[in-house]
């Protein structure tokens, strides 16, 4: 008697464990489609909020559906592939110094936060299935461009011609004809973090990229590509300001006012601060003066 009721007890007890071991298994076996689907909702979420902040602030300049208006097509397979979240994130929240595309997180003076621009970017990613593919960004690159970038953003370390410093040389003939272009692109973007070359695939666009390679190529070829003195910076100036081509003006003066004396560099320096706070006919008044200073100096260049 006392013993039927003990193994009643333990098959009772087998069979509720037996029952519970069964629920969690099923639990165990749709808990992956259910994060799925919070992820898919959180995902949609994401696209649907980036869309609106899209059209809002980008579609302007790189069309309503990223086909590319004054600025490069974003709903390009070529581009998609091959640009991480990340990237297209610190691009996005960077900007690209010197060119029109301004910075866009509030860390950097813009609009937006962070969580805002992973949205940007989840709408951006979303175009990827069904994206065209244009080709890699067909880039008109100019080696004169290039040699104001780099002694703008390289040579600091590399030395103005590229000559060396504190960081080793990269005009030497021997060394150029051992690589070709595409190894030099990818070096710039990737750099070398851990041995102090930084990465500037996130700061400079491929198009300012381009325009450095395209100076070290020009190098390779035994040519010397001279930036220029402050006169002819500041008439390229005035030629862009003329376009409207801002990026590239703010980008000259700022050149100039490196290479500018004392008085005349003032003056630039004003020019650069109307130019960024919009005023372009300020601007263009105050390079005008500072070109007016410029002939009466003697010729920084031979
Ligand atoms: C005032 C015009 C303008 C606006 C507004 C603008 N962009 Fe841009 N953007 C540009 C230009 C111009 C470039 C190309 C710069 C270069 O490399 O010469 C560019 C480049 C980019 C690139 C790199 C593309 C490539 O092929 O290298 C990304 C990504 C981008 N923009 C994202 C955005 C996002 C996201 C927004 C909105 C939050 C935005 N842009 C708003 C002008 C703009
Ligand atoms: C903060 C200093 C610093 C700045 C700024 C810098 N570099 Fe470098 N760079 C380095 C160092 C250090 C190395 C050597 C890394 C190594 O030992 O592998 C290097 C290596 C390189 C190399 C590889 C050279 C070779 O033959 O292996 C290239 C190309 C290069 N830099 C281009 C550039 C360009 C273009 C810029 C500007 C856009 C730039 N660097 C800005 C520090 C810098």
């Amino acid at each position: 008697m006392h013993n039927e009721n003990y193994s009643r007890l333990l098959w009772a007890t087998l069979i509720l464990a037996l029952l519970i071991l069964f629920a969690f298994q099923i639990y165990i076996n749709r808990e992956p489609t259910r994060i799925q689907t919070v992820r898919a909702v959180d995902k949609a979420a994401n696209v649907t909020a980036g869309e609106l902040l899209y059209q809002q602030n980008c579609a302007s300049c790189h069309g309503e559906e990223g086909q590319g208006e004054d600025a490069p097509a974003l709903n390009n397979l070529a581009l998609l592939k091959n640009t991480s979240d990340e990237t297209l994130f610190d691009l996005a929240s960077n900007g690209i110094p010197g060119t029109e595309m301004p910075a866009w997180n509030q860390n950097r003076g813009g609009p937006f936060t962070s969580e805002e621009i992973r949205q940007i970017v989840a709408f951006i990613r979303s175009w990827e299935p069904t994206a065209p593919d244009l080709g890699p960004r067909r880039m008109q690159v100019d080696a004169k461009r290039g040699a104001r970038i780099f002694g703008a953003t390289c040579a600091f370390c590399h030395g103005s011609e590229g000559q060396g410093g504190s960081a080793p040389a990269i005009n030497d003939p021997a060394r150029l004809q051992m690589f070709d272009d595409q190894w030099y692109a990818e070096t710039i973007a990737k750099g070398r973090p851990t041995q102090g070359m930084p990465v500037w695939g996130t700061v400079l666009s491929p198009q300012q990229i381009g325009d450095v390679v395209a100076l070290i190529s020009a190098w390779r070829q035994g040519e010397q590509i001279l930036v220029g003195d402050v006169g002819s910076l500041l008439k390229d100036a005035t030629h862009a300001l003329e376009h409207n081509e801002l990026g590239e003006a703010a980008e000259l003066l700022q050149e100039a006012a490196n290479s500018a004396e004392h008085e005349q560099a003032e003056v630039i320096e004003k020019a650069l601060a109307a130019l960024n706070a919009g005023n372009t006919k300020e601007a263009t008044t105050l390079v005008e003066q500072a070109q007016s200073m410029t002939k009466e100096m003697p010729a920084t260049t031979p």
